[in-house]
């Protein structure tokens, strides 16, 4: 596996090959991170990884600072994942002046959920993924391939989007969440969390996996109970010490609530919430 810091030596690396097989990471590495470097192995004819700690997709108040940076250890895991080139560039190799130029999302995608919480995440995060882009893809001839995990739910949808609309030459592919064994989802910044706050953590997908069964058992009329049926799982996680974002549930296809003219399916439906344990910031979601 080859390491480079440069677009420069990233396309030169590039250079000999027609079809990659893309996995962009913020680093530490977790198994989500692995199993799509190994969904991507037999996808193109070389598979690249970028880590990148993207300032631009960070509030001033968020754990930019913190964040952590393992890159030593990112890339022996990378290596016995099958990644045969990572792309690790500094701030001022991806952004040598001040990024003026954005990716604004549409505001129906982006600025409800994560993008209400984290106002201007989106608009980050499609930057950057569209700066790599521009980066890995540029010497490509053949089909391209970019991995997202479902774990970000939003942020697949939103990059499937600009994909679409700008056109790009990209197949989006998507991982499934990777679990802990007591179900909490893995995530970089699971972490931060202490022993008891981890022992706690996995409250989030429980509350989420029991609303998805009281939306699906109230599904023949289920944007008039939804509204109850959300404050109820809200309450609950916050008498467990928890400060609740959101806890909802949307149609798959554009993350709108459902509405009455909706046949509500399961099939239709994705439950998502984010929730602070301490200072912990944690996102789940399941595909009803
Ligand atoms: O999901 C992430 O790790 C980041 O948002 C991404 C896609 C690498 C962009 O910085």
């Amino acid at each position: 596996m080859k390491l480079v810091h440069t677009i420069e030596d990233l396309r030169a690396a590039l250079r000999p090959y027609n079809s990659p097989a893309f996995v962009p990471t913020m680093g530490n590495l977790h198994e989500g991170h692995l199993d799509l470097v190994r969904t991507a192995k037999p996808l193109g004819d070389v598979t690249v990884s970028s880590i990148f700690v993207n300032r631009l997709q960070f509030a001033p108040h968020e754990d930019f600072d913190t964040y952590p940076r393992t890159l030593q250890a990112d890339c022996a895991r990378l290596e016995q994942a099958g990644c045969d080139l990572v792309f690790a560039p500094s701030e001022k190799e991806l952004y040598p002046e001040p990024q003026g130029f954005k990716v604004q999302p549409p505001a129906e995608l982006a600025d409800i959920l994560e993008g209400h919480f984290r106002p201007g995440f989106f608009v980050g995060v499609c930057t950057v993924v569209m700066k790599l882009f521009q980066c890995v893809f540029s010497e490509a001839k053949g089909p391209r391939y970019a991995l997202f995990g479902k774990k970000d739910y939003q942020q697949q949808m939103v990059i499937r989007r600009m994909v679409q609309q700008f056109a790009l030459p990209i197949s989006i592919v998507g991982g499934e969440t990777q679990r802990a064994p007591d179900g909490l989802a893995l995530s970089s910044r699971n972490g931060y969390l202490s022993e008891s706050e981890r022992a706690e953590a996995v409250q989030l997908s429980l509350a989420l996996r029991a609303l998805a069964r009281d939306a699906l058992a109230a599904a023949d009329a289920l944007p008039q109970h939804l509204p109850g049926l959300e404050a109820r799982a809200l309450q609950a996680l916050a008498a467990r010490g928890w400060k609740p974002d959101y806890l909802t549930v949307r149609r798959r296809v554009d993350l709108q609530p459902p509405t009455p003219a909706d046949a509500t399916t399961a099939q239709s439906l994705v439950v998502l919430g984010a929730a602070r344990l301490g200072t912990t910031r944690l996102i789940d979601n399941f595909e009803v």
